[in-house]
């Protein structure tokens, strides 16, 4: 490829081979792949609906339709079995790895960019959430160590490090700051993923604005691509992206399917300058004397305490009530302690509830005369 040429990158997420999967939106795909002349395929998970072996088969199938260009797939949470218990426990991406791709953790290697997938399922302690671990981060560091610094850096991974920018509100893994401080600091340029069932395009900075302000990481979220299964303002739609990275530029165009005209079309454009410079000497951040490495420090504390305090504080707001109850009948007379007895017997009700209808506020309101 010349270097003037763009490289091109399709971008397909959460295909859910299954009940939800759209025969003719997919057949529509298949027309229109061969002319988006990509260099490289990339399906960010959610392959199957339920992880059934016929639908990985008609996953496989439909990929093999697709242009012979390199490619790299991670799984998702729709690829490891959810009510098949045993296999979920022993062997839960058996079927993924025979089918799609034996590699969880794949690195593609192009011309001018790398790609680093991550498996983010975690079929052991989460449903549908995901989590990235310390040691795929290590492993990602390694990989992008060689790179040469003009190549673009590209990590895919189903969950999505970023909530998108909408009143849905959906949360981002756990410890995503974390990964994302990482990825920033192996220079990475884009992070695709899906999950969201409705695409976004946006930058880490939206986000967390981190340690380093100046070197966000571009985000890229593809919606469903063949399924029933978009939210949002994705409701029944389904979506993918093309991305073009040229030396100046990452250009994204998220492609929406239209019912009238059967057929995708492209919905929106999205530019990015590319990075020029590296990020300041180490010696910069830890000196002490740059502002941002301190700041960085102490949000990192600050997460980390937060995350310990929370359910602490959950468990002692949950007890509330009860406590009080029971420092006053500790501290009481014995007879005072049989009449509080009697109270909690007689008034549960003294504990407001905010999900009870008549609570607001964490006061009780006379019937009929709720929200007032
Ligand atoms: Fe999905
Ligand atoms: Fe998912």
């Amino acid at each position: 490829m010349k270097p003037s040429q763009p490289l091109r990158i399709l971008h397909l997420s959460d295909l859910h081979f299954g009940p939800p999967f759209v025969p003719d939106v997919a057949a529509s795909l298949l027309e229109l792949a061969p002319g988006i002349k990509a260099d490289a395929i990339v399906v960010s998970g959610d392959f199957t609906q339920r992880a059934k072996r016929e639908q990985f088969q008609a996953a496989r199938d439909f990929l093999d339709r697709l242009p012979d260009v390199p490619r790299l797939y991670v799984p998702g949470n729709h690829d490891v079995p959810l009510y098949r218990v045993k296999e979920r426990l022993t062997n839960p991406l058996g079927l993924y790895r025979e089918f799609i791709c034996h590699d969880l953790n794949p690195v593609l290697k192009l011309d001018r960019a790398v790609l680093v997938g991550l498996d983010s399922t975690s079929p052991h302690s989460a449903i549908s959430n995901g989590r990235i671990h310390s040691w795929q981060l290590e492993a990602c560091e390694r990989s992008f160590a060689d790179v040469s610094s003009d190549a673009t850096r590209i990590v895919v991974a189903h969950h999505h490090f970023a909530p998108a920018p909408d009143y849905l509100y959906d949360r981002a893994m756990p410890q995503a700051k974390r990964a994302i401080v990482r990825f920033v600091e192996d220079q990475v340029d884009m992070i695709l993923g899906g999950h969201l069932h409705r695409a976004f395009i946006g930058n880490t900075l939206d986000f967390y604005p981190g340690v380093h302000r100046e070197r966000g990481i571009v985000i890229i979220q593809s919606g469903t691509t063949t399924s029933r299964r978009g939210r949002g303002r994705e409701r029944e739609k389904n979506t993918f992206n093309v991305i073009d990275i040229t030396e100046d530029t990452i250009s994204v165009t998220h492609y929406l399917y239209f019912d009238a005209q059967a057929s995708f079309e492209p919905a929106s454009r999205h530019r990015f300058p590319r990075r020029k410079s590296s990020l300041p000497p180490e010696s910069w951040r830890l000196s002490g004397t740059w502002s941002d490495s301190s700041e960085g420090s102490k949000n990192t504390a600050k997460t980390a305490a937060r995350r310990w305090a929370k359910p602490f504080f959950s468990l002692l707001l949950a007890l509330r009530p009860t406590t009080n109850w029971a420092a006053m009948w500790l501290s009481a007379d014995p007879a005072s302690a049989d009449r509080i007895t009697s109270e909690l017997i007689k008034k549960p009700s003294a504990v407001c509830s905010r999900k009870t209808p008549r609570c607001q506020n964490g006061k009780t309101f006379p019937e009929g005369k709720a929200g007032e």
